[in-house]
């Protein structure tokens, strides 16, 4: 299978034809760029950071990904930007790269071209005023010989002098600060002349074996097989994107990315909280790749979107390109990574009742490790109240079944009962009655099962917190 892809690398313009499942990455070094490493192919090194710049409102947006797990078709129309096409002349050190150098930030070098794309990536972002933290900016670059405290030193020192001397950041200042050379400035037009495949929708979605959103598990579990099957790019369908707000609804298209979820100004309005808590989702490279739609349909009993929408009582629109249907996300995972799509249909978009009153939200999560990890066990909650009475509740728990679960009997007991100790007590046991966890690799049977209580009762503990207090769960440990 071979597709056209026509896109900007670095400073030199592509047009090749090409299987679009070959990575990014393997592009690249084909390319004989070499300063973009190959560590784990997975995702969780940061070696092979590059940014991909896409045009967002007539201005280049740039973004940090892992061009190990990003499929070359996935980058049409975009500018791909590598630790070369950062280059200002042979013997030339950027601001960045001088702060690495002056504070010992580096030393076999295999993590540095990484890291410096990523903060690059944070000070692009900065002047697009839609950025977190400089640190946060290299929560996906891990450096095995250095150790980090002198690469956040380099990081928080470099951005402190920029941040200090400069108020208002633009992709202009950035290139007399000579953080970027200045064929950047070039980047707007080109991208713009260049014949996009545009807004591609899906025809005929019986010829497609696999359908790919940002490929952040298909490229981690499935390489070989992506690029030997008939894959259909959803990347390029435009109507699978964005947060809309229409007769109540919420819409969500179904490619709309983790990161760009995070940004939006619908969630920050109604769920405010839920920047942070995607923060413990992957990284920020893989929340710029990884797709809302991705998390639902890879099925994963452990997806966080999944288990934060499954809260919302959502609803997902799956198509084969002719006709719709709706199907409740609570109704849709059948048994273990089996869902209710047919064999020819895709997902469209997922929506949820916009929520108004006096409503309140959680989501909480355990994992080995704080960031860049998986669940153990994940829980989210959604409820109101009147006069301290649940009149609605939707409470969801992954990691303690074969699928995404919605604990409909717990949800069942709650609604219309009193916020009690005693009655957050019984709904604690019932929910224990509706969970089937395995001992796995990520904790035994038992120890899931005292997970989902405590985190059961911390979403109370966080939410009402003039109700319940932590000794009034201590018998529970
Ligand atoms: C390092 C790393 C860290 C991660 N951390 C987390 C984490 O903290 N939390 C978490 O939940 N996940 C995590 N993941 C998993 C992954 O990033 C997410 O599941 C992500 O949302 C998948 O989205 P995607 O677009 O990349 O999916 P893809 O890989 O493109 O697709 C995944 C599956 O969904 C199907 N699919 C995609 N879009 C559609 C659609 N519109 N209709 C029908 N089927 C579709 C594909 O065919 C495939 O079966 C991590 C992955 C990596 C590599
Ligand atoms: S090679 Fe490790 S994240 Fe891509
Ligand atoms: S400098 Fe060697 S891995 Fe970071």
């Amino acid at each position: 299978m071979k597709t056209r892809v026509n896109f900007i690398l670095n400073n030199k313009s592509i047009d090749v034809e090409i299987n679009p499942a070959v990575v990014l990455l393997d592009f690249i070094r084909n390319e004989r760029l070499k300063g973009t490493k190959e560590g784990c192919k997975e995702g969780d090194c940061g070696a092979c950071t590059v940014l991909i710049g896409e045009l967002t409102n007539d201005e280049v947006l740039y973004r940090s990904v892992n061009s190990c797990l990003v499929p070359v078709g996935n980058v049409s129309g975009k500018h791909i930007v590598t630790i070369e096409g950062l280059n200002q002349g042979d013997l030339f050190l950027n601001p960045l790269q001088k702060a690495f150098v002056e504070e010992g930030a580096t030393q076999c070098g295999f993590c540095t071209p990484g890291f410096i794309i990523s903060l690059t990536g944070y000070f692009l972002n900065l002047a697009n005023k839609n950025s977190g933290g400089v640190i946060e900016s290299l929560d996906g670059n891990i450096c095995r010989c250095t150790g980090h405290n002198s690469i956040i030193r380099a990081a928080q020192k470099v951005s402190d002098k920029i941040i200090s001397e400069n108020k208002n950041l633009s992709p202009e200042i950035l290139t007399e600060l000579k953080v970027i050379p200045e064929y950047f400035l070039t980047v707007r037009g080109r991208l713009q002349k260049i014949s996009q495949t545009g807004s591609e929708s899906i025809t005929d979605s019986k010829s497609y074996s696999c359908f790919v959103g940002g490929g952040t598990d298909l490229f981690v579990q499935r390489p070989d097989e992506m690029m030997n099957s008939q894959i259909k790019l959803l990347h390029n369908d435009k109507s699978l994107y964005g947060i809309d707000i229409k007769e109540g609804y919420c819409f969500i298209g179904s490619n709309t990315s983790v990161s760009d979820l995070r940004e939006s100004e619908i969630f920050k309005r109604y769920f405010p909280e839920f920047h942070g808590f995607m923060e413990l989702f992957g990284s920020t490279p893989i929340r710029n790749n990884a797709t809302v739609g991705g998390n639902l349909n890879n099925a994963s009993p452990i997806g966080d979107m999944t288990i934060f929408f499954l809260s919302l009582n959502s609803v997902v629109t799956l198509t084969d390109g002719v006709s719709e249907r709706d199907v409740f996300l609570k109704n849709y995972y059948l048994s273990y990574k089996k869902t209710d799509r047919h064999k020819n249909e895709y997902m469209k978009c997922l929506k949820f009742n916009l929520p108004e009153g006096n409503y309140f939200y959680n989501f909480e999560k355990v994992s080995k490790r704080t960031y860049l990890d998986i669940a153990s066990v994940n829980s989210s909650v959604f409820l109101k109240t009147e006069n301290n009475t649940i009149t609605e509740i939707y409470l969801s728990a992954g990691g303690v079944s074969a699928i995404p679960l919605f604990l409909n009997k717990t949800c069942e007991f709650l609604t219309g009962i009193e916020l009690t100790v005693e009655s957050l007590n019984e709904a604690v046991s019932i929910a224990q009655k509706e969970i089937s966890p395995i001992s796995d690799a990520r904790g035994s049977e038992e120890y899931k099962r005292l997970l989902l209580t405590r985190l059961i009762y911390a979403h109370f503990l966080v939410l009402f917190p003039e109700i319940f207090k932590t000794e009034d769960t201590y018998e529970r440990l």
